[in-house]
């Protein structure tokens, strides 16, 4: 009975997160139209953060911009429906699969399904652990972390800390942690800082951030003098228990992702920066490889990241840090979000 329940509920997700026709087989005619037309297939976790839907957007247009046919299924942070998902793409004759794993372990069968049908695996933005997955493209992580808590300690030098993390079941959110701590640590063994309390956050859920946040100031009778949170999604879940403590704008809490509310906030000073990854950049160098893994050609990277089954050939991009002095120079000159939308101006 349970079983069918399970089965019933994949289907269901299927249908809504991809399109309806996709839960059954594809047709002969679905199968490459255009044989020798480069299909790729990009499988997401979620389109429930801003950012995604940028990347979704920016690297469907620089695939079809090479001539490249290429369909795009969001799992809802299912990682059955990401599999199968991803399993539909390969039956349809895809050339090369792009993947942004909710979860970096579970997604290790991706990479096995998609290698016995001799499909090429890239691991965009977030790196697939322990499987030989062939390229992996992302921005320095650790970095991302280590510009979070650099901003917040040129604010906050001494004091009691709280770390509000990712999913942990995303290998980024251990990256930014780890960044954090490079930079925390010496602070921590001086004594300056005291880390309160340092929790991932399950499914980078906003409202469950706010109330880890909310807890920890109940426990510790609101005893906190600033917050790393690892985006500007958690970072608002803080903001909202800060605010109701009428601490908010007093504690700063770093961000990432640059989205519109996160930046509004850095203007605002309830949130001190943000995190800037030029998704352009990553979506086109993401369509470069993919269109040349597909061709079955040789792709140049110069560096390399262990994911615990091999090091796995990478191109890892830079971050920025933006506070409120900074936002035209990069996000608005970049184009990435606008003057009107930012200062309503
Ligand atoms: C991370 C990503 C971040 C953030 C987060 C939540 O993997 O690098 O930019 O958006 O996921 O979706």
């Amino acid at each position: 009975m349970r079983k069918w329940i399970g089965i019933l509920l994949v289907l269901l997700m299927l249908s809504a997160c991809g399109t309806a026709e996709n839960s059954s087989s594809p047709t002969e005619d679905q199968k490459l139209t255009d044989s020798d037309q480069l299909y790729v297939g990009f499988v997401l976790d979620t389109l429930k953060d801003e950012r995604w839907y940028k990347d979704k957007q920016l690297f469907e247009e620089a695939v079809e911009s090479k001539g490249a046919r290429i369909k795009t299924l969001a799992a809802n942070g299912n990682d059955d429906v990401q599999l199968k998902q991803a399993e539909l793409l390969i039956e349809e004759g895809v050339d090369v699969l792009v993947v942004v794993p909710h979860d970096a372990a579970y997604s290790a069968a991706i990479v096995d399904m998609a290698h016995e049908a001799d499909v090429k695996v890239i691991s965009y933005d977030r790196l697939i652990t322990n499987a030989p997955v062939d390229y992996y493209i992302s921005f320095d992580n650790v970095k991302v972390g280590e510009l979070q808590a650099t901003e917040i300690l040129k604010i906050k030098p001494s004091g009691t800390y709280a770390y509000i993390g990712g999913a942990e079941s995303d290998n980024n959110a251990v990256l930014f942690r780890q960044g954090a701590m490079n930079v925390l640590k010496p602070h921590i063994d001086k004594g300056t800082i005291q880390l309160a309390y340092d929790q991932y956050t399950d499914g980078w859920d906003p409202n469950k951030a706010e109330e880890n946040m909310k807890a920890a100031l109940k426990q510790r009778g609101n005893k906190f003098d600033a917050v790393i949170a690892a985006n500007d999604g958690t970072a608002g879940g803080v903001i909202k228990a800060l605010s109701e403590q009428g601490m908010a704008g007093k504690v700063p809490v770093s961000g990432q992702d640059a989205e519109l509310e996160g930046v509004r906030r850095v203007v605002a000073g309830t949130q001190s920066m943000t995190v800037y990854k030029p998704i352009s950049l990553l979506a086109s160098q993401a369509a470069d490889i993919a269109v040349t893994v597909a061709a079955d050609k040789p792709v140049d990277a110069e560096q390399s990241v262990n994911n615990g089954e091999a090091d796995i050939p990478a191109i890892l991009l830079e971050p920025v840090a933006i506070t409120k002095d900074t936002i035209r120079d990069t996000i608005v000159k970049d184009g990435y979000l606008t003057q009107e939308e930012i200062y309503g101006e």
